[in-house]
């Protein structure tokens, strides 16, 4: 039996790459795609989400609108880091596939609802706006979700769009905070565990080597994904954040982490947004998530390529 999800996205070239290792993994079921505003506006990320299942050769596939804009902040966007339509690298032609009648809020509701309780796992790889949402409109349905695991926060590895927090977090951290105080059975992947899951010439090389379309689109956007993050910090490659959170449904043992608390910084302007993770302990706050902290970097690779090359 499937392991039944809803990936919750804001296509970004890392998201793009993590539904496309789900769409191309038989032990997962894909119920349904829900854009939301973060790297790019929702018009965007609506649009992107199709494009990557048409891609995935999946039109078949729901993908609905969800919030435009955070419960409380301004939109704060991510051009810099994925380019204007935020699947920059490629020109890549208007999707077919239409979208969904209806709010991706209504879409999460009404599955849950519908589905046997414990049977639906939720995968946000962009801001928790959609989620938060939809747990304050049907509070019924928190108990029904399966786990909600997510890509976001940052402990060891502190912030990437502000020196205190991490982009998913930072743009709507009410959210966020909604979620973490939910009683949901969380995973985060934060930048701690992310940030060692580097892509580098070879392992680029190796999408390119496919042949395919879909390998060919991967190896073209992690080039354009990567320029940032190498001129940023030096690095080999670029952090291949979002498909971490597939590739733990689908391998687990290639992390590891620890159960801690997990609060997020909501009152200062400085620090909004931070995850501050009690990692050592050292508060009697109650561990509410499993907080990820290191990826077997060259299984989490075998993996996305062994997957990518079925598509
Ligand atoms: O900070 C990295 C996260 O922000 C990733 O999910 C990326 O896609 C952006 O949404
Ligand atoms: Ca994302």
């Amino acid at each position: 039996m499937p392991r039944r999800i809803i990936i919750d996205t804001d296509p970004g070239q890392d998201d793009a790459v993590a539904i496309l290792l789900a769409l191309a993994s038989p032990e997962l079921e894909v119920l349904g795609v829900t854009a939301v505003a973060g790297n790019v506006p929702l018009d965007l990320t609506a649009r992107n989400a199709r494009i990557v299942c048409e891609l995935a050769k999946r039109p078949d596939i729901k993908v609905f609108a969800g919030c435009d804009r955070p419960l409380r902040h301004k939109l704060v966007t991510a051009e810099h880091v994925h380019g204007k339509t935020g699947l920059d690298g490629p020109q890549l032609p208007d999707p077919t596939m239409p979208l969904q009648p209806g709010h991706a809020i209504d879409f999460i509701i009404d599955t849950l609802r519908e589905e046997p309780a414990g049977s639906v796992t939720l995968c946000p790889l962009g801001p928790l706006t959609n989620i938060a949402t939809a747990f304050q409109r049907a509070p019924d349905i928190v108990e029904r979700v399966q786990q909600v695991v997510l890509m976001g926060g940052a402990y060891f590895q502190v912030g990437n769009i502000t020196p205190a927090a991490e982009f998913n977090i930072y743009v709507d951290p009410e959210a966020a905070d909604i979620v973490m105080k939910s009683g949901c059975d969380i995973v985060f992947h934060p930048l701690d565990v992310t940030h060692k899951a580097l892509t580098t010439a070879p392992r680029v090389q190796a999408f390119r080597d496919m042949g395919s379309e879909a390998g060919t689109m991967v190896a073209a956007w992690t080039d354009f994904f990567e320029r940032f993050d190498k001129e940023k910090y030096g690095s080999p490659g670029a952090p291949l954040h979002d498909p971490c959170v597939i590739a733990y449904l689908l391998k687990p043992e290639l992390f590891s982490g620890r159960r801690v608390n997990v609060e997020i910084e909501l009152r200062s302007e400085l620090t909004r947004g931070m995850t501050v993770a009690d990692w050592w302990g050292v508060t009697d706050r109650a561990p509410n998530a499993l907080f990820l902290g290191d990826v077997d970097a060259e299984g989490f690779f075998a993996l996305l390529v062994d997957r990518i090359a079925r598509l």
